[in-house]
């Protein structure tokens, strides 16, 4: 069984008697209610480091107003029996209190340009409330490696750019996103999902894959990715979702020009979505590489 700590004072003792070994130190940062896409990460962290922390919080600071922090599932005693089974050696579980001496807290960590787009549209706040979440968790486990799920594509780019901005000496690892047999990205917000919302919920992937077809096969060459990319909302529409964004960016989320792009070969792009089927914002993305020059 992983060891629970609710205090940063008893976790950086811990901690500090295997980094006077030598030995390296992976965390995996989770919100809890832990499904395989996070044990995933617990793996993929073992083979990095001796020693895996999973910190579970609930971050109050990354939640807007009306979104569904109170009602966030908190399964610490199924989390910490399910993080048994993949070899996690520490579970960090801090109190609000513990993590936030103020609330919120007046020092920020403004994650820049990059945050204001796609989920920072509808999220205004989100992203700083990410970045000092995470910047706390790098300051008091300070780990050799951190583990991030690429599902999460914007805010994994934008904690590569919070390591490189703050010198943060930590590898950080994004991991793939993990799928049901179905095609749709683990959540913990897939339980919002409601039976049948849950049947029609792949659909979001299949559109992601067909797009990524078309786009890779030059159809953007003819219309533009904007209208490849408005066909494609119709349809997600009428299969009853509620469509927040679905763009393309390059992979490090700059712009592309839409009308009759100049894209280079082998370029690799990405098609991000948000959508709400029911009570559950859905996210995901799909990679695509541009073989053909224009
Ligand atoms: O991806 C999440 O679960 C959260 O945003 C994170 C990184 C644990 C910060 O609270």
């Amino acid at each position: 069984m992983p060891i629970i700590h609710h205090h940063i004072s008893a976790l950086r003792a811990t901690l500090q008697l295997y980094r006077a070994k030598q030995q390296r130190i992976a965390l995996v940062p989770t919100m809890g209610n832990l499904h395989d896409g996070h044990l995933e990460l617990v793996k993929i962290a073992k083979q990095h480091a001796d020693i895996v922390v999973v910190s579970i919080f609930v971050n109050p600071t990354q939640f807007g107003v009306g979104e569904d922090f109170d009602s966030y599932p908190r399964t610490l005693d199924n989390d910490v029996e399910k993080l048994a089974n993949v070899g996690a050696d520490y579970v960090f579980a801090p109190s609000i209190d513990e993590m936030y001496p103020v609330l919120p807290p007046p020092t920020s960590v403004l994650a820049g340009e990059i945050a204001g787009q796609l989920c920072g549209q509808s999220r205004p706040s989100h992203f700083d409330g990410v970045g000092i979440v995470v910047s706390k968790l790098f300051n008091i486990v300070q780990p050799d490696v951190a583990i991030f799920g690429q599902k999460d594509y914007q805010q994994l780019a934008i904690i590569k750019q919070l390591v490189r901005d703050l010198s943060y000496a930590i590898d950080i690892i994004g991991a793939p996103i993990v799928r049901a047999a179905d095609g749709l990205a683990l959540s913990s917000r897939n339980q919002y999902l409601s039976e049948s919302e849950r049947q029609t919920a792949p659909i979001l992937q299949q559109e992601l894959q067909y797009l990524a077809k078309q786009i890779g096969d030059g159809k953007y060459e003819q219309q533009g990715f904007e209208e490849v990319l408005e066909e494609s909302r119709q349809r997600i529409t009428r299969a009853g979702f509620i469509i927040d964004y679905l763009e393309i960016k390059t992979a490090e989320l700059t712009a592309i020009a839409h009308k009759h792009a100049s894209v280079s070969d082998n370029q690799t792009f990405v098609i991000l979505v948000a959508a709400w089927l029911g009570r559950a914002r859905l996210l995901d993305n799909q990679l695509v590489t541009v073989k053909q020059p224009l």
